[in-house]
């Protein structure tokens, strides 16, 4: 039996939002296929996450080095551990997300941002950052209206890439990608792009 994260970054209704329509394709689909997994959802929307900040950047700091924290620093600092706990004890963890304005929305943004952890998920070596979670398998299914896989567009994504930059910090390097791109910029060509999307999702969901 394996431990599945299921992350949600997008609180659009499913009859609008493509990456939703990703997400429950492949929730559906591993579900039936994995009947014996813990499956665990995480919808970010529904958290109400507190940003970055001060408190949670000087309590990470005063954590790794045992150090008393303050309350405002010990209050952020534990919801982000929360996180972080429940990230590496998933063997399998999906994260579906939009691209909005060339990138993710906040609440992940600052999920990562907890995820960012010294010492736990990553550590700072003469040589660089190491990451520190190793063995873990990632999907990400991701919807984004223009193109971006190609030309000088791809500089512009700061959506997928950001997540999967952050992933490789950590460590993660088992990363399967799935993106409805084009739909936006090509209405002719919609109904397919999303279909093919939703169609791979479910398909890479019961072997995953
Ligand atoms: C607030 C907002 C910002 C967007 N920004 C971009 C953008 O920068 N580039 C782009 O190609 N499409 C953009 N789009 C289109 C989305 O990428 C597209 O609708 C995609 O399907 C988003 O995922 P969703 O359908 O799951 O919400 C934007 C859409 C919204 C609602």
């Amino acid at each position: 039996m394996s431990s599945i994260l299921f992350v949600k970054a997008n609180n659009r209704p499913v009859e609008y939002a493509v990456s939703v329509k990703l997400y429950e394709a492949f929730l559906e689909n591993y579900k039936e296929a994995h009947p014996d997994d813990d499956i665990v959802e995480l919808d970010l929307y529904q958290e109400h996450l507190p940003y970055l900040d001060t408190n949670l950047i000087s309590g990470a700091f005063k954590l790794g080095r045992g150090m008393g924290l303050t309350a405002e620093e010990k209050l952020i600092t534990d919801i982000a551990t929360r996180f972080i706990d429940q990230f590496l004890a998933a063997d399998k963890i999906i994260i579906g997300f939009p691209l909005w304005n060339l990138t993710v929305p906040a609440v992940l943004h600052t999920y990562l941002d907890y995820l960012n952890r010294a010492g736990t998920t990553f550590k700072y070596t003469p040589q660089g950052a190491v990451g520190l979670v190793l063995g873990k398998k990632v999907a990400l299914l991701n919807a984004r209206g223009g193109n971006y896989s190609e030309g000088d567009a791809a500089a512009s994504e700061m959506a997928v890439n950001l997540v999967v930059k952050n992933l490789n910090l950590f460590g993660i390097t088992d990363i399967t990608k799935i993106i409805a791109e084009g739909h936006g910029k090509s209405p002719d060509q919609r109904e397919r792009i999303i279909g093919d999307a939703i169609q791979l999702a479910a398909q890479t969901a019961k072997v995953f």
